[in-house]
């Protein structure tokens, strides 16, 4: 069969190498893909929100399945463009990206269906949202309502911050029509998960869980980031909390979407916080994270072929999802200064000590092939991941790996996973 996937990060490039496995597959295509996916798929030079133009491609190419890795299209309906089409996709219809499209809707969805949350309120006018916090408990958090890239949260701890967010994401609209309305939530503090479940509109089942770095420096310091490393599985999410979870938190989100007339097709995505009250939904996804599909994938041993197709066609419930009883950590390589300024460009070298390194996976991200080689062309521009038989062993291995690569102006967090020591 023929596969199209959508994207061009690192979570895309995962996907394929999982597509890859596939003894189902004998032709991948990815628009637009980036220098690494170009080594296992046929990159095509479509932009993921041309959504008439990719699906013109799958009916000409007689693509079998259409797989988005990105939020952007999903929220924008590419999948109701397909489904109209005819074509198979993965993923969900607009009316249940949502989820991640708009925090407002998804805090609303989980005070109606009592899934466990942050206290929040939402705004639409900015006086509003001020009054509201000259007597709101602080520290206390902002979210402007849609899409801002991982970063459209401000997390306050001062009257005047709070409001100098109000003006950033409300008047200021440093995130455009993201911030028209903001939710004002409880700050809450504890560990964070992130879990990956497939959905098939009524069944759910969780992937083996991961935790992200988001913030740019060591020590959880700087800004945020779309996320500098990721670790799996989180020895901090025990049976006991996947318990609560699926009874309390998985399950009834899907049922709630139904409810609504909204059945969740794709990967949700939950971010989840470990507070002293329980697990708490932090936000909701409507795909693959990324860093955290570059370990949880790694570890699937099911062919992901099936899986999705399973999920397309409401048959989740005969799969029996298996993960390696392994560990895996990603350490993302970026441009220094990322999220900020950062140069583009730089040469990079050393991808062929990874050739036939068994449990080693370098990921690209935002990499451009050039007369010159391989170049950067992002801030995150690489993820490398490796087994190991823990995740101590994963976590040295992987950042034994990342000595492995050169680029100038090379930057990465030293201290991911360090957590597992708190264990
Ligand atoms: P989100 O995009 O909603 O996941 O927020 C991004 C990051 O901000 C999360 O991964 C948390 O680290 C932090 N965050 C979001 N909401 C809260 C909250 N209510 N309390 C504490 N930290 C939060
Ligand atoms: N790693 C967080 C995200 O994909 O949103």
């Amino acid at each position: 069969m023929k596969v199209l996937i959508v994207g061009s990060g690192g979570r895309e490039h995962a996907i394929a190498a999982s597509v890859a496995k596939s003894s189902q597959v004998d032709k991948i295509y990815c628009a637009p893909g980036n220098a690494g996916i170009a080594q296992i798929a046929e990159c095509v030079d479509i932009t993921a929100m041309e959504f008439d133009r990719l699906a013109d491609f799958a009916e000409k190419k007689g693509i079998d399945l259409t797989i988005i890795g990105m939020d952007d299209p999903l929220v924008g309906g590419v999948v109701d463009v397909f489904e109209k089409r005819g074509l198979r996709v993965f993923g969900p219809r607009k009316n249940a990206a949502i989820i991640e499209g708009s925090k407002a809707f998804s805090k609303d969805l989980m005070k109606k269906y009592k899934i466990p949350t942050a206290a929040y309120e939402t705004f639409t006018d900015a006086d509003a949202a001020n009054a509201y916090l000259e007597t709101a408990k602080l520290p206390i958090v902002l979210k402007a309502d849609g899409l801002a890239l991982g970063k459209g949260v401000l997390i306050c701890h001062t009257r005047e911050e709070a409001k100098a967010g109000v003006k950033t994401l409300m008047l200021d609209k440093q995130f455009g029509d993201a911030g028209n309305e903001i939710v004002v939530e409880e700050f809450m503090t504890g560990r964070e998960v992130s879990v990956l479940c497939y959905c098939d509109g009524t069944h759910i089942k969780p992937m083996t869980s991961a935790q992200d770095h988001k913030r740019a420096k060591d020590g959880d310091q700087g800004l945020n980031t779309g996320g500098m490393g990721t670790f799996s599985p989180s020895p901090f999410y025990t049976e006991e909390i996947q318990n609560f979870c699926e009874a309390k938190i998985y399950q009834p989100t899907m049922d709630a979407m139904k409810a609504e007339g909204r059945d969740f097709v794709g990967i949700l995505f939950v971010g989840l916080m470990l507070t002293e009250d329980g697990p708490k939904v932090l936000e909701y996804n409507a795909r693959f994270g990324d860093p955290e599909a570059q370990v949880v994938l790694p570890r699937m041993k099911n062919d992901i072929i099936d899986v999705m197709n399973a999920c397309i066609d409401g048959k989740l419930d005969t799969v029996d999802l298996q993960f390696e009883d392994n560990a895996a950590v990603c350490v993302v390589l970026a441009s220094d200064g990322y999220p900020e300024h950062y140069e583009k460009g730089k040469v990079i070298t050393g991808f062929e000590n990874f050739d036939n390194k068994d449990g080693y996976y370098v990921f690209h991200a935002g990499t451009k092939l050039t007369d010159e080689g391989i170049v950067t062309n992002g801030g995150r521009v690489l993820g490398v991941t490796a087994k190991g038989t823990d995740l101590k062993e994963a976590r040295a291995n992987a950042y034994e790996a990342t000595k492995l690569i050169q680029f100038e102006n090379k930057y990465m967090r030293n201290d991911i996973g360090n957590a597992i020591n708190e264990v």
